[in-house]
């Protein structure tokens, strides 16, 4: 379903008629992405929570706005961000999408990265860190450190960071998080 999908229109629809994955039956709502999906930078988070699930909108509860302060940092906005996660359906309670939920959604988000084909990718915490990187090494090790996401013969230079969600629980470490904004903003300027 995934690589019959010749664009992000069609990509959605399949995934909105996609009944494989558990989660999607607790869902209220299927979460794709939102911003522009033409932008140089892809945001990658773990899952919806309550409120994504209520609307249908990633990162639009109190994370997203963080998300959305951490990115007007550096000039960014949804004409100039896509957001999107490694799952389309709210874990029931908020818990953590499980290997097989993630591995579900897999092929998934690995044709939206090929359709809309980033200059640059924001893994945004340790789930889309670890489903994305295929590391062993936890968001601790990894965060600040550029990666590579190929698909489709395409590859993307790849930032993971930390969770907002994990930043409002520890505001000590959004310095850290600002270090690696600082590091995608200086990649965006060189595109131009
Ligand atoms: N946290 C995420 O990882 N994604 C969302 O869409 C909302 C909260």
């Amino acid at each position: 379903m995934a690589r019959a999908a010749g664009d992000i229109a069609a990509l959605k629809a399949a995934i909105e008629s996609f009944d494989g994955c558990e989660l999607k039956r607790t869902a209220r709502n299927t979460v794709f992405a939102r911003g522009n999906a033409a932008a140089p930078l892809m945001v990658i988070g773990e899952g919806p929570g309550q409120e994504e699930d209520r609307e249908g909108l990633p990162f639009v509860g109190r994370s997203g706005q963080l998300l959305d302060r951490m990115l007007a940092a550096i000039r960014l906005d949804e004409t100039s961000a896509y957001i999107t996660n490694v799952v389309f359906w709210r874990p029931p309670g908020n818990r953590k999408p499980s290997s097989e939920e993630i591995e579900m959604c897999r092929p998934f988000v690995e044709r939206h990265i090929a359709l809309a084909k980033p200059r640059f990718i924001l893994l945004a915490g340790g789930i889309s860190t670890q489903a994305l990187l295929k590391s062993p090494q936890g968001i601790m090790a990894l965060r600040g450190r550029w990666s590579e996401i190929s698909v489709d013969g395409h590859t993307v230079p790849a930032l993971p960071t930390y969770h907002p969600a994990f930043l409002l629980r520890r505001p000590q470490e959004k310095a850290k998080a600002w270090a690696d904004l600082l590091s995608l903003a200086e990649k965006l300027e060189e595109l131009g």
